[in-house]
């Protein structure tokens, strides 16, 4: 069951779309509606539409649109339940009791009290008789109480059922065990066991303070070293930062990226509260994104080792494009944070701040790697790093950056400046060219459809779709044509499936006395809400009259009669003649 429609508008009146947007993005006005970058995508200009009007967004970059209700699901990573509770909790409003299917929802809060409650759990067994060795193994670690507590850290013991029977025992059934990834079934199918054993434990907390998921490392040199909690309903890797929930009240708008849990912990415990990391995947633009609400500067803090180094220049492009500022820190003698800040012993976090303020911002970076892997006393040497080196400048957007670089790099190499310039130039020109063509052909493949995954069938019949979306967006924005419309057009007579299904269901809708719009982020899926608002907001620039929408059907009637070449091959000379008669007909 749906949540009541007078509720649903209700919440929809008092969650204003610009104001709950402008909690996330920065608004500015333009015309009639609010513009800001996109926090879906990474973008310098914004492209990103708050549409106060009728209560809804559409980004013209990457395709997101959507009600005030998709909006929190996408930017919160909540379902339609949790959204719309979310938002209720927002407005002061009381949801309404048992009217809606909260079943996920339910689960979702068993699996958040189960994590909480295992937390307790192995932070109890840490300071326990059997926790002593894994105690033992974090003070060995340079990690005090007070930094252990403060980070919820723990213990799993040995023993492969000790969790299901303590969670058990406090009223959790095992699918929710099993659900929340905190234990797995036997093979067999009899019952469950614990997930993790014998591993010190790193809860994962969320921006609203809920342990989401685990890591842990085992203490011997066995592998896999950490073990991590797969994707839940609760949990995603690719969208969550392990600390974020720390760092965000750091008091700065400068976040240190780091590897793992042990670099993040260390680097707080030093007094820079500020560090997070990715858990144990590369870098997301989703992560990227997220990053972008709460800081504008990232430094970069991977381990010097190679693959450390790889991540890093994985890492950059990311997070450039989600319009970071970048820093990259360059620990001596291949160490990672947590290591290079013990080995220092209580010199650490002077050891550890001198190392922040001597990184480099990203391009300082890529040029001292370049160094690295050409040797410049060799002319040929150094002709391969000024040309690299050069493509590296042009990529710059800032000219004053651009000429500093530039200047730096050929007084460092003694060569003419001017001529470093124009080879910078000579890159540009060639790069203009070359997005000059990406982008018009992007524009002609998204003209034609031909780059639409949702809305496939438009390409195939551009003709009858352009008119039935027409006719949709015509009959969404005019509730009281319903009955004209649907008395000259019926669903079957639409060729474009998708389309067909708005069509039906804004009929049934209107009919039935609801407004049309009010329930489709539940209706829908986020994919086929997006691509609505897209519609919507596409034609909010184009005339609807009534005269429109006569020709939109008159479209709609042609293109449903055409018949395909296996249709007349298959008809009687009698019935090509009756059809013909049709068509002329219907044209008086
Ligand atoms: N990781 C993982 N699974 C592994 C190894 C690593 O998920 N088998 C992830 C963990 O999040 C870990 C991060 O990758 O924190 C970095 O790995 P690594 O550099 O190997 O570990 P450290 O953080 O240095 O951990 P430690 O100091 O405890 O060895
Ligand atoms: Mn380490």
């Amino acid at each position: 069951m749906a949540f009541p429609e007078s509720f649903l508008q209700e919440l929809k009146l008092r969650n204003d779309i610009t104001e709950v947007v402008s909690s996330y993005v920065n608004l500015k006005r333009s015309g009639r509606n609010m513009v800001g970058l996109c926090p879906f995508h990474g973008e310098k200009t914004p492209s990103f539409n708050v549409y106060t009007e009728n209560g809804s967004f559409y980004c013209f970059g990457c395709g997101a649109g959507g009600d005030v209700i998709t909006f929190i699901m996408k930017i919160e990573n909540l379902d339609y339940v949790d959204a719309v509770k979310h938002l209720a909790q927002r407005a002061g409003l009381e949801l309404p009791e048992h009217s809606y299917d909260d079943s996920m929802s339910r689960l979702r809060t068993r699996v958040y009290e189960a994590n909480r409650e295992a937390a307790r759990y192995y932070y109890s067994s840490l300071y326990s008789e059997k926790g002593k060795a894994a105690l033992g193994y974090l003070h060995s670690r340079a990690l005090t109480d007070r930094t252990i507590r403060s980070f919820g850290l723990g213990y799993a013991d040995g023993d492969w059922t000790s969790l299901c029977k303590h969670l058990r025992s406090k009223g959790f059934k095992d699918s929710e065990l099993v659900a929340a990834n905190l234990a797995v079934r036997r093979k067999n199918g009899n019952g469950i066991y614990d997930r993790f054993t014998d591993r010190v434990m790193f809860p994962i907390i969320d921006l609203r303070g809920n342990v989401i998921a685990f890591g842990g490392r085992i203490m011997t040199n066995e592998k896999p070293k950490y073990l991590n909690t797969s994707d839940t309903p609760v949990f995603k890797k690719s969208a969550n930062l392990f600390s974020l929930n720390k760092a965000k009240n750091s008091g700065t708008r400068t976040l240190l990226l780091c590897e793992g849990y042990m670099d993040v912990i260390a680097v707080c415990q030093a007094g820079f509260t500020n560090a997070v990391a990715t858990l144990g995947t590369a870098l997301t633009t989703e992560q990227a994104m997220l990053i972008k609400r709460y800081a504008d500067e990232v430094i970069i803090c991977y381990d010097a080792d190679e693959a450390g180094q790889k991540a890093t220049a994985r890492a950059i492009p990311i997070l450039r494009n989600a319009g970071l500022l970048i820093r990259v820190l360059t620990i001596p003698s291949g160490k990672d944070p947590d290591e290079f800040i013990r080995s220092h012993g209580d010199d650490g976090p002077a050891a550890f701040k001198a190392v922040i303020e001597k990184s480099g911002n990203d391009i300082e970076y890529r040029l001292q790697k370049l160094r690295g892997l050409n040797n410049i006393e060799t002319t040929d040497g150094k002709l391969a790093y000024l040309e690299q080196a050069a493509k590296i400048v042009a990529g710059i957007s800032s000219p004053i950056e651009r000429d500093l670089y530039s200047s730096k790099i050929c007084s460092e190499l003694g060569i003419d400046k001017n001529a470093f310039k124009q080879q910078i130039a000579r890159i540009n020109k060639k790069q203009y060219r070359e997005n000059s063509k990406k982008e018009a052909r992007k524009i002609q493949a998204d003209l034609s459809g031909r780059n639409d995954k949702i809305n496939t069938e438009h390409y195939q019949k551009p003709r009858s779709s352009k008119a039935e979306e027409e006719l949709v967006v015509y009959l969404v924005n005019n509730p009281d044509s319903a009955e004209e419309i649907s008395s000259r057009i019926s669903p079957e007579q639409f060729q474009n499936s998708l389309i067909r299904r708005y069509y039906e269901y804004f009929l049934g809708r209107i009919q039935n006395g609801y407004d049309p719009l009010t329930n489709v982020s539940a209706d829908f899926s986020q994919n086929e809400v997006s691509k609505l608002y897209q519609l919507l907001s596409q034609s909010v620039r184009a005339a609807s009259t009534h005269s429109a929408m006569m020709e939109y059907i008159n479209v709609i009637k042609e293109e449903s009669q055409k018949l395909t070449s296996k249709e007349v091959e298959e008809m009687s000379p009698q019935q090509l003649s009756d059809y013909l008669d049709k068509i002329r007909k219907n044209k008086q």
